[in-house]
């Protein structure tokens, strides 16, 4: 099945707190962009499944998808069923919080991570911290709802980091290059968010510094 079957029956796997079903799922572009960087044998995760799970499966990865609400599952493998899809990856049924510690070990390395999980903070700072570091460099951390408060500041820490390129926003949803493995200097000090923090405590201290001086000498 082409993934342009997918979008077009925009099946839904999702429901609301009362049971009512509903489609949750990132737009057409995002599932296609998503697909466009993937190859077969790629092994991938996602926190939260749904329509984007099908750019996995359609490419052929080896997919693991957690998400808590086991309906979810349910859907996705009749849909697969319903269209002869290999319905073939792991589909983890719990909190990524609560499972991707444990999951983590058992990784020996990612191509691509999608971040679209629980989106009420700080899920998505812990869901990049547990699996960020078994990305590869050249892989791809795509992290959903940049927008959202909740979300942004991981989005503004990974856009200040010299190891991670921006490569682009499409509604909302930001690609993100691994270029390097991160370089630890010193805990903090070396991470892009802190740098004009480190500029402006040496400023401020040079400024007292000179005051006192001054004084003494009036
Ligand atoms: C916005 S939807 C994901 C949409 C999906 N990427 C798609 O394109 O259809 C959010 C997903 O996160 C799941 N979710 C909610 N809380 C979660 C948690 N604590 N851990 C992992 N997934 C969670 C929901 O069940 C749902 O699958």
């Amino acid at each position: 099945m082409s993934i342009n079957k997918l979008l077009e029956d925009n099946p839904s796997f999702h429901s609301w707190d009362s049971g009512e079903i509903a489609n949750f799922g990132v737009s057409d572009k995002v599932v296609k962009y998503i697909y466009s960087k993937l190859k077969s044998g790629f092994s991938t995760i996602e926190t939260g499944s749904g329509k984007s799970t099908f750019a996995f499966l359609t490419a052929g990865c080896n997919h693991i998808a957690i998400s808590p609400n086991e309906l979810e599952e349910e859907r996705i493998r009749k849909y697969c069923q319903e269209n002869n899809i290999e319905s073939k990856f792991k589909f983890i049924c719990g909190s990524s919080t609560e499972e991707l510690p444990h999951l983590i070990n058992e990784i020996n390395h990612f191509d691509l991570i999608f971040i679209d999980g629980a989106h009420r903070y700080p899920f998505a700072e812990i869901d990049y911290h547990y699996t960020e570091k078994k990305l590869r460099v050249g892989g791809y951390l795509v992290l959903d709802d940049v927008h959202l408060p909740s979300v942004r500041n991981l989005f503004l820490f990974l856009k200040k980091e010299k190891n991670w390129e921006l490569e682009t926003i499409i509604d909302h949803t930001a690609f993100f290059i691994k270029i390097a493995e991160e370089v630890i200097i010193d805990d903090w000090q070396n991470q892009g968010i802190n740098k004009n923090f480190k500029k402006f405590e040496s400023l401020k201290h040079y400024i007292k510094l000179t005051i006192k001086r001054f004084l003494r000498i009036q």
